[in-house]
């Protein structure tokens, strides 16, 4: 904002405290600059481009956060790709923040954070799982998680697998068995 310079006389500024996020009252159009004219035709293109069904069509399934040293979460992302989602792998050098952003809790964290529609998926969840979370879209699960890798789960194959829950994070905090695996 600061790189907009007011007509003289023309920019009224609003008594308003600053956290009070009133942009409508502020932008009316005889205040308008040439600047935040441009800003705003620049907006309202990239609104257009985001609707085309074009872009629509590159929107992925599965948006993956995870470490780019991490092979058991490549093995994840082969998973769920292998099951017909469309994935985006965004590789950082931890995955706690985004799991503090989406608000997993810590103690059912693990190696990687997916986010999918409107849920996170932590871990070594099984696809089909994912799918069915998508389909019936509850409303009170914030997400589901495979808490830390335990063998025999997507992406953690080996000889000696073990049984493991799927678990359910609800709204209003509580934990549960989504799913026994
Ligand atoms: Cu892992
Ligand atoms: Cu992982």
């Amino acid at each position: 904002m600061e790189s907009i310079q007011p007509g003289k006389g023309e920019y009224v500024m609003s008594n308003e405290p600053e956290f009070i996020n009133n942009a409508a009252g502020s932008m009316k159009p005889k205040r308008r600059t040439p600047a935040m004219t441009g800003a705003i035709a620049a907006v309202a293109a990239s609104l257009v481009m985001l609707s085309s069904p074009a872009a629509q069509a590159e929107q992925p399934d599965i948006v993956v956060y995870k470490t780019s040293t991490c092979g058991c979460c490549k093995n994840w992302v082969a998973h769920v790709r292998d099951a017909g989602f469309k994935v985006n792998v965004v590789n950082l050098a931890s995955t706690q923040p985004v799991q503090k952003r989406v608000g997993v809790p810590q103690q059912i964290g693990s190696c990687h954070t997916a986010v999918a529609g409107d849920y996170w998926v932590e871990g070594h969840v099984p696809a089909d799982l994912v799918q069915r979370l998508l389909t019936e879209s509850p409303p009170d699960i914030r997400g589901i998680a495979v808490p830390g890798m335990p063998a025999g789960s997507p992406g953690m194959e080996g000889p000696k697998p073990v049984q493991y829950n799927v678990i359910a994070y609800d709204t209003g905090g509580k934990l549960s068995v989504y799913a026994k695996r």
